[in-house]
């Protein structure tokens, strides 16, 4: 079992009182705090170590750049690509992902194509490919799930034809927590030799990933839902693409010559990394991984597969309470609404008991569609959450659905 106790006094945040309260924070799935060996290393490199990498051949500038390298293959070996050539720095997933849109979008997708994404997708995985189709003259499909918030996977064998670009899929829905099969839907779109683009900021968290087993194209997360810094993101792609697809943005470091004539690019992956890249922010996610590793993962799953049993329970005992996604793949998210009671001002008094957790669309509107309402409450559970939390979670819907109805 994990030493939650010992695991908790790693997140100074995590002992922190909010209105004279001890904070219970549910929010991780937005952003999750940061352990200790973060924070100092952050500090650290401000106060030790700063200067613009790949550009100088000072002390400073080496040894940072060495730090920012390393910062890659530990994130390369974490996610287990082949090459640190596949690991792109970006500002953060929606940065990593409008970069394949854009990109894959400029170099292979043209009028009448389409791109195929799922109806429980973040806006970050809608948008880039509304935005390219638009641009292309091509098609968004769209493939639905049901109410327990699985998708109907023989629609995948429906959408993709041979005019299908591109697939692009969650690992795990930031609402409805569910974890699709992803080597269902990758063998089917690669059986038809398209590519599939998987947004890992929620799925990394709960259970990582490997990607050269899982066979994708291309990968995306951030860090700062990671343990790690804000502003830092990480866009994995395989070789073969990446070197096909011309440059997302231009300027400094993407560059091998310039002339007014002619740019030639540097190799990968730095071809994606235009101006100064946030080297503080890679090191600062390397140190967050490296804390990861220090523990069990079997041990995390467990601890948040118990997290997300004992909520779905209590939670399910309130009256009027409906809990939004129920698949058995689900990772530790519970997305609810109570009966009577609007999810916003349900947060607002759960924010004043020191409890914070989610309200509003998150970020995924069709979902709320979906289900014919405007906003839902979500509490999202990190490995540092107790069950206990959960009690203080449970008893302030209650007091709140009490003082609403
Ligand atoms: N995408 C983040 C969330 O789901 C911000 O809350």
């Amino acid at each position: 079992m994990l030493d939650l106790k010992k695991i908790r006094a790693d997140f100074p945040l995590l002992g922190t009182e909010v209105y004279g309260r001890p904070l219970v924070y549910l929010d991780n799935g937005a952003t999750a705090q940061k352990p200790l060996c973060v924070i100092e290393k952050i500090d650290a490199l401000h106060r030790s170590l700063n200067a613009n990498v790949h550009r100088g051949a000072h002390y400073l500038s080496e040894r940072c750049t060495e730090e920012y390298e390393a910062a890659r293959e530990t994130v390369r070996a974490f996610i287990g690509a082949e090459s640190t050539r596949e690991i792109v720095f970006t500002a953060g997933a929606t940065a990593a992902i409008n970069t394949v849109a854009y990109s894959f979008g400029e170099r292979w997708i043209g009028p009448g194509d389409n791109v195929v994404i799922t109806e429980m997708e973040h806006h970050s995985n809608i948008v880039p490919w509304q935005l390219i189709c638009e641009r292309k003259g091509a098609q968004l499909r769209v493939v639905p799930f049901n109410d327990r918030g699985e998708l109907y996977y023989d629609r995948f064998a429906e959408l993709i034809d041979d005019k299908t670009r591109i697939v692009a899929v969650t690992q795990a829905s930031n609402v409805l927590g569910t974890m699709p099969q992803l080597q269902r839907i990758i063998g089917l779109a690669h059986g038809r030799g398209v590519p599939v683009l998987v947004d890992g900021c929620q799925g990394i968290v709960h259970g990582g990933v490997d990607v050269a087993a899982l066979g994708c194209d291309f990968y995306a997360f951030s860090g700062h839902k990671l343990y790690g810094p804000t502003g830092i993101g990480v866009l994995y792609g395989r070789e073969e693409w990446l070197e096909q697809m011309p440059p997302f943005l231009g300027g400094g470091d993407m560059v091998a010559t310039v002339t007014f004539e002619k740019t030639t690019y540097a190799e990968l992956p730095l071809k994606f990394e235009a101006g100064t890249s946030n080297f503080i922010g890679a090191i600062g996610l390397a140190e967050a991984i490296r804390y990861l590793q220090r523990l069990d993962p079997r041990e995390v799953a467990q601890h948040e597969r118990l997290l997300l049993d004992y909520a779905t329970q209590k939670l399910s005992a309130i009256e009027g309470l409906r809990i939004y996604g129920l698949a058995p793949r689900k990772c530790s998210i519970v997305s609810f609404t109570v009966e009577g009671t609007h999810p916003l001002d349900l947060g607002m008094i759960l924010d004043k008991l020191g409890i914070a957790v989610r309200t509003g669309t998150h970020c995924a509107e069709p979902v709320m569609t979906h289900f014919g309402v405007t906003a839902m409450c979500r509490a999202s559970f990190a490995l540092y959450n107790t069950t206990s939390e959960i009690d203080a979670l449970t008893e302030g819907v209650e007091r709140a659905v009490r003082m609403l109805r």
